[in-house]
Formats: structure tokens, sequence, C-alpha cells
């Protein structure tokens, strides 16, 4: 009998409010996910751990400022196949980075390359398109590298920059977008994954 290839296990990583780990969650809970989610840990008190926990995911709080930091980030997604980062605010340890190669998907509110680096997270990177100019903004899904929001990008949805936009419209007309690329690639890699 054809043993079946198990579900690769996902850690997700958050810093907020943890909506785009919420749509992770209640994607993995659909009998066809193509991955189980092992566990939630936040870097500082993130309102989004309350979220996980209600759904009965293992969550984690740990200190960004303790010295041992990296090693408990490290040790906290070792048992994990993929993680993701979901509006995660602290740059991975390169040890982590390297560890995990190919293995870790970052969502960035705009249209990397654009907009995307050291400090550029949620409204200021909405601000940003704004101040620029852009007409079209939108999200990105991407591998991590040691660079910040420069590894390989696996998927992109757009939106158009309305006239009247504030960086709190553009936010708030994007971040449904990225619920749903991101589930949708972290399915598609899962897929893959249980096919080796
Ligand atoms: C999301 O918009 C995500 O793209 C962004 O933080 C927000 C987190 O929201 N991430 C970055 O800006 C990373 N550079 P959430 O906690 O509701 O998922």
């Amino acid at each position: 009998m054809l043993a079946l290839a198990e579900k690769p296990s996902v850690g997700i990583l958050i810093s907020g409010q943890g909506s785009n780990m919420l749509s992770i969650l209640q994607d993995a809970e659909r009998p066809d996910a193509p991955y189980t989610v092992r566990l939630v840990a936040a870097d500082r008190s993130a309102p989004g751990l309350a979220l996980a926990k209600a759904r009965g995911v293992p969550t984690l709080l740990l200190d960004r400022k303790s010295p041992s930091f990296e090693e408990d980030l490290l040790q906290a997604v070792a048992s994990c196949d993929l993680v993701v980062l979901a509006g995660f605010l602290s740059i991975l340890p390169p040890k982590l980075v390297r560890a995990f190669k190919g293995r870790i998907l970052n969502i960035h509110p705009s249209l990397l390359p654009a907009h995307g680096g050291r400090g550029m997270y949620g409204k200021k990177v909405h601000a940003a398109v704004l101040a620029q100019g852009d007409l079209i903004s939108g999200c990105t899904v991407h591998w991590v590298e040691e660079g910040v929001d420069t590894g390989a990008i696996l998927a992109k949805a757009k939106v158009l920059v309305l006239r009247e936009d504030t960086p709190e419209t553009l936010g708030a007309r994007i971040l449904p977008l990225e619920h749903w690329l991101l589930v949708a690639a972290l399915r598609q890699i899962a897929e893959e994954r249980m096919k080796r």
C-alpha cells in the first residue's frame, strides 16, 4: 500500500493583530488543507496570540528584548517544516534563515521590490505608496533570505490606488487580498512538499 505523505507542519510568527495568521488557522481547519499549524509564536504581547489560543493552537510569547531571543525563536520553530511570517516585525537571526532556507515565507503589504526593506511595515508602506504617487499597489508573498524583503517572489496581488486614498483606506483594501494570497501560496508550497 502507498504511504500517504504527511502534511507539512507550519509555525506562524506574529507581532500584532494576527489577521493573516487567522486566515491561515481558518484554512488549516478545512479537511482538504495540505498543512497543519504546529504553533503561533509572537515576539511581543500581540493581540493575535489570544485568537490562536481560542482556536486551540499552541502559542508562545517570546521577549524580543531578551538576550536569548534568537535562540528561543530558533527552538520555537525547530520542529516545524515551514515558517510563515505573518506581520512579524523582528529581523530573523541569520542562523534561523540559513537553517530554514527555502522554508520561510513572508507577506508584505506592497508590490515588492517597491516599498520594502528595513523599517517598512504596515501603515508606513501605504504612506510611501501614496507619497510616491503610485497608481497600483498590492501585496507580495516571498521567500525569506538574509536581506530584508529581498527573497524570491512567489506571488503578488494588485489593487488600484484611488485619488482619495489614505494609508488607512489603502491598507484596508489590501489586507483581505493578503489573507487570500498568503493562504493560496502556502497551500501550493505545502502541496509541492507532499509530492516529494
Ligand atoms: C500585514 O499588513 C502585513 O503585510 C504587514 O503587517 C500587517 C500585519 O497584519 N507586514 C509587514 O509590513 C512586514 N514588512 P496582521 O497582524 O493583521 O496579519
